[in-house]
C-alpha cells in the first residue's frame, strides 16, 4: 500500500474507504468487509451518524490500533473553539478510541467566522497527542490562507471533491506549493463517471474495470482516494489497483474529462448546520 507522508512527519495510506451514506445499521458491517478487504484507512465524520459502528468494527477487528488509520470530520454546528473540544469528545466516545489519526474542519462555513478558532482547538488536541494530524475538508485557496495566516501552521490535509469531472487545478497547484495532501472525495464522480466512453475504452484496453481506472487516475495523480462500497465485490476490485498503471496517454485523456462540474455543494454557499 502506497502512502504519502504529510507535512508534519506522519503517514497516511493512499487509499482508503469512506462511509458516507452507509446507515448506521449496517455501518460496523460494511467496515468489517473493508478491513478484511485489506483497507486500513477508514473515513467517517460526526454527521454521517455512523461513527459509533465504524469504531466498533474496527475495535472488534482485532487489528493493532495503530495498523487502522481513522479519520473524522468536526461537524459545522460544532464550529468555535470550546464547541469544537466539546465535538471532538463525542466524536472519540462513540468511536471508543484513544487518539485520532486525522481530524478535519468538515466544511469552512467561511460566513460563520469560526473555522479559524476550530483550527486553533485542533492544535490543541494534536498538541495533546489525541489528534495526530489537523486537517480541512471543503477548504478554498482563500479558505487556506487565512488559516494559515491566523494559526501559522499549514493544515495537513484538504479533503475536497475531486474526481476526473472535478480536476480542481487550483487548489491542487497550492496544496502541492504548500505541501497540503490533497484527498479525493466522491473520487468515482459518486459512480457516475463509470459509463464515461473515455474511461470505459480505457478500462477495456487494460482489462480493468473503470472505477479501477479512476482509482490508478487518483493514485498516479498523488492524491489521497477514499472509494466507498457497500458490495462486497466491488469494495475487493476497487483495492485492486496496485497491479497496473496508467500510461501518460491515458492519464492524459482523462484528464480532458475535466469539465469543473460538482455533484456537491459549492463550499463558498454551503451553511448547513449554522
Ligand atoms: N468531506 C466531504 O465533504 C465529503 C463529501 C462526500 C464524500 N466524502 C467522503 O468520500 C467518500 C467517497 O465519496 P462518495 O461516497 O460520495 O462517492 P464515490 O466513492 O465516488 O462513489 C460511491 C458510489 O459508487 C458506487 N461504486 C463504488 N465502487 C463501484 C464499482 N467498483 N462499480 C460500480 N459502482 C461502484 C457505490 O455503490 P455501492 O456502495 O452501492 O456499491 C456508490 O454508489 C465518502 O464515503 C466519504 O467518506 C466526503
Amino acid at each position: 500500500m502506497p502512502s504519502i507522508v504529510l507535512n508534519d512527519g506522519n503517514v497516511i495510506p493512499q487509499l482508503g474507504f469512506g462511509v458516507f451514506q452507509v446507515p448506521p445499521a449496517d455501518v460496523a458491517d460494511v467496515v468489517t468487509a473493508a478491513l478484511e478487504a485489506g483497507y486500513r484507512s477508514i473515513d467517517t465524520a460526526a454527521i454521517y451518524g455512523n461513527e459509533e459502528g465504524t469504531g466498533q468494527a474496527i475495535r472488534a477487528s482485532g487489528l493493532p490500533r495503530d495498523e487502522v488509520y481513522v479519520t473524522t470530520k468536526l461537524w459545522n454546528a460544532d464550529q468555535g473553539y470550546d464547541a469544537t473540544l466539546r465535538g471532538f469528545d463525542e466524536s472519540m466516545r462513540k468511536l471508543g478510541l484513544d487518539y485520532l489519526d486525522l481530524y478535519l474542519i468538515h466544511w469552512p462555513v467561511a460566513i460563520a467566522g469560526k473555522f479559524v478558532d476550530s483550527f486553533r482547538a485542533f492544535q490543541e488536541l494534536k498538541r495533546q497527542g489525541r489528534v495526530r494530524s489537523i486537517g480541512v475538508s471543503n477548504f478554498t485557496v482563500a479558505n487556506l490562507r487565512r488559516v494559515i495566516e491566523e494559526t501559522g501552521e499549514i493544515p495537513a490535509v484538504n479533503q475536497i471533491e475531486l474526481h476526473p469531472g472535478l480536476a480542481q487545478h487550483e487548489l491542487r497547484e497550492f496544496h502541492a506549493a504548500n505541501a497540503i495532501a490533497t484527498e479525493a472525495w466522491s473520487p468515482l464522480g459518486q459512480g457516475t463517471l463509470l459509463e464515461d466512453r473515455t474511461i470505459t475504452a480505457i478500462a477495456g484496453e487494460l482489462g480493468r474495470t473503470p472505477a479501477q481506472v479512476i482509482i490508478r487516475w487518483h493514485l498516479q495523480l498523488g492524491n489521497v482516494v477514499i472509494p466507498k462500497s457497500v458490495t462486497p465485490s466491488r469494495m475487493a476490485a476497487n483495492f485492486d489497483v496496485f497491479g497496473f498503471e496508467l500510461t501518460p496517454e491515458q492519464l492524459d485523456a482523462i484528464d480532458a474529462l475535466d469539465r469543473g462540474g460538482r455533484l456537491g455543494p459549492h463550499p463558498d454557499s454551503f451553511t448547513v448546520g449554522l
